[in-house]
């Protein structure tokens, strides 16, 4: 017998929430993108021939078309509380004497730890497991209605999965804007001149503030939960984390990072370990949250004021803070690139005191609309530069001045040039410049180029300054003679950096094409061409075509090599070098097809002692390997750190193959990337 409408509808219904489920909340997807809008699509001509036959639950029907004229007051049943701050490992030690003096327990307690993700707070109502209302905090007792928008949002489910959930059941998370769909999201506002929102967390707010869900629907949202509010009837595990795991199993997205640890030296050690990632993560987050894990301790301890004593966030150190913009100087870089740099007057962000930040170019400089003693916002992230966010508006000082972007390159006076498509300015000079001298040969030194011991920035900008060098090739002409006579170089020292340039010269062609600072062409890139051509000749005369052959090589990149191979002056100075003995072994020229990941897809998750996973990346990609977001049958491995969640479990169910830190390592250094 034909299946009705009815039927149909119902079991694309369900698919499509699994499928919705798979991806949002376990983050391991069995089908593509296509396949997925293929059903959805099918899903929605049936609704349309069959109007009667539509629900609000339907995964068609997220986006009401209507706005609404106001946002509707919620007044919550359990407020939704704040949590007190700890600013040290020694306000997590008091935390935790308090809470067992009241409980009079002498042994360690058993907390949960979770990311204290940076957005805003939700509370989600499900009445016999459909959503029937979202709402934010507001004060905590009285919120907005926002169920239009919350119901765009694809990782909360409209229906709960499975069975057994209570029939009235509040579920309190975060609502929150990954970094790359802010990312995205900004870089289109920019593009179409619209307003750009100063980071994640406003993004998030504006999006849920919005009387139209259309907009919403387009914002790049997720929610993530933390708690259960109200309940009633049907039965909770007695642990936190367990009913954590129990919302994902009703098809709520939950915090992979969370962990269950015992006593506070091991709440410290999750902390660190966090910190230490804070930038990798996909999302924002401004500390740890502790919570005591068993739920009838939780009830024993109760609450003072609108803070639980159960609970307490650990804060990072701020990666914002508001200073003075004293100046902008102009720094002319490797490359020619002339790049602002606001001198600020210092202020503690991010754990360290900055009194610099980076303004990219003149178009920023517009785009802030900043002027010479503005209040302005710094951000400064992990080990990223500072950056200025925004300036404050309405503290702008009578005497504030414009900024002036040079006509001519502030160190040599050459001409300087927009780039066509970029908002880059470029000084022309080369290496008439002594900035890009300067600059050059600071690269050509470093650790990861030609590792010239004793030669550091300081000492490179003096030997420039007193005109002993020029160029690179000049660097093995210094004798201790004239080095003597430098200003802080005792003749002793002078001796080590000329027996330290000698020292540098057997070096490895990787190594060298990477220490010449061709545009665009970094450790990875060079590595690639090193092993692609084997030598130095063959690199040289290849043409743009056979450079594009390259892993990792496009056209921006090879036309920056042949513009270094074309230029008589550039192949001047490598003569030189190499005339003054700099030499290495020519490999095996390889062909893209003899990299040993060649065709594989490699997953990383969880978290590496040894480097962060954006490295990980990179080694893999160096090795010929494509590295994707998300494990599938077409997996080839899994490379699983500690705290490896579900994509660990995906990969096991999978069968796949799995490989802890130390067996990935190993795999690295048998193929020469990688020094254990
Ligand atoms: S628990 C009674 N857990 O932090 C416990 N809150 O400063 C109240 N937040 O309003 C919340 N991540 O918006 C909890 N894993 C987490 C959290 C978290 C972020 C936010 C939440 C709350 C604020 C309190």
């Amino acid at each position: 017998m034909a299946r009705t409408p009815q039927a149909e509808i119902e079991e694309l219904r369900e698919q499509l929430n699994q499928h919705n489920y798979r991806y949002h909340v376990l983050d391991a997807p069995t089908v593509s993108d296509a396949r997925y809008d293929k059903l959805l699509r099918r899903l929605q001509q049936l609704e349309q021939d069959h109007p009667e036959l539509i629900t609000p639950e339907s995964p068609t029907q997220r986006v009401g078309a209507i706005p609404l004229e106001q946002f509707q007051q919620v007044q919550h049943e359990l407020p939704m509380l704040s949590l007190d701050n700890a600013f040290d490992d020694q306000e997590i030690q008091d935390f935790d004497r308090r809470v067992r003096e009241r409980l009079d327990q002498d042994g360690e307690m058993e907390y949960a730890c979770e990311p204290k993700l940076d957005g805003i707070a939700v509370s989600l109502l499900y009445r016999d497991g459909q959503l029937q209302r979202g709402a934010t905090r507001g004060d905590g007792r009285t919120g907005e209605d926002i169920t239009h928008n919350i119901r765009t949002i694809a990782s909360i489910p409209l229906s709960l999965l499975g069975s057994g959930y209570p029939p009235v059941l509040e579920v309190r998370g975060e609502v929150y804007m990954p970094s790359a769909g802010f990312a995205a999201m900004n870089a289109q506002a920019r593009e179409r001149e619209e307003k750009v929102f100063v980071n994640p967390r406003n993004a998030a707010a504006g999006s849920l503030r919005q009387l139209d869900a259309r907009i919403t629907a387009q914002r790049p949202l997720e929610m993530c939960c933390y708690s259960v509010g109200w309940v009633e009837g049907g039965d909770l595990p007695s642990r936190h984390s367990d009913i954590l795991l129990r919302l994902q199993e009703w098809g709520l997205r939950i915090n992979a990072e969370s962990a269950v640890v015992v006593g506070t030296a091991a709440c410290i050690a999750y902390y660190r370990r966090l910190a230490e990632r804070r930038a990798e993560l996909p999302y924002a987050i401004d500390g740890i949250v502790y919570k005591v894990n068993e739920v009838a301790l939780q009830l024993r301890l109760g609450f003072i004021s609108r803070a639980p004593r159960w609970a307490v966030a650990r804060k990072f150190p701020a990666q914002e803070e508001t200073t003075r913009l004293l100046d902008v100087e102009f720094q002319v870089g490797r490359t020619g690139a002339v790049t602002p740099v606001a001198r600020l007057e210092p202020v503690f962000v991010g754990g360290v005191t900055v009194s610099n930040a980076t303004l990219h170019n003149r178009d920023e400089i517009q785009r802030l609309g900043l002027r010479i003693g503005d209040r302005v916002v710094i951000r400064r992230a992990g080990d990223v530069i500072p950056q200025v966010v925004s300036v404050i508006a309405g503290a702008r000082p009578a005497d504030a001045a414009e900024i002036v972007f040079p006509e001519l390159c502030p160190v040599c006076g050459s001409v300087l040039e927009q780039e066509p498509d970029g908002a880059v300015i470029r000084c022309i000079g080369g290496l008439v410049c002594a900035a890009q001298q300067k600059e050059s040969i600071k690269h050509y030194a470093s650790r990861k180029a030609m590792d010239i011991e004793g030669l550091g920035d300081k000492l490179v900008e003096q030997l420039v300054d007193e005109e002993l060098i020029h160029d690179l090739a000049d660097l093995y002409a210094l004798e201790v003679g004239s080095l003597a006579q430098l200003e802080r170089l005792a003749e002793k020292s002078a001796g080590n950096l000329v027996a330290a340039i000698a020292d540098s010269r057997a070096t490895s062609l990787p190594r060298f094409i990477y220490a010449l600072g061709i545009r665009e062409v970094g450790e990875a890139t060079a590595l690639n061409l090193a092993q692609h051509f084997g030598n130095w000749e063959a690199l040289v005369a290849a043409s743009e075509e056979q450079l594009l052959a390259v892993n990792d090589v496009g056209p921006v990149v090879a036309d920056h090599l042949r513009q270094f191979f074309d230029s008589v002056d550039s192949m001047q100075v490598v003569t030189e070098i190499r005339a003054a003995g700099v030499s290495w072994e020519d490999l095996e020229p390889r062909e893209v097809a003899d990299l040993p990941l060649q065709g594989q897809t490699w997953v990383v998750t969880g978290s590496l002692e040894a480097m962060g996973r954006l490295e990980a990346k990179a080694l893999l990609q160096q090795l010929g390997a494509k590295v994707a977001g998300s494990v599938s049958a077409k997996t080839h491995c899994v490379v699983a750190g500690p705290g490896a969640g579900s994509k660990l479990t995906r990969a096991r169910e999978l069968e796949l193959e799995v490989i802890d830190e130390a067996g990935f390592l190993a795999l690295l250094s048998s193929h020469g990337v990688y020094e254990e």
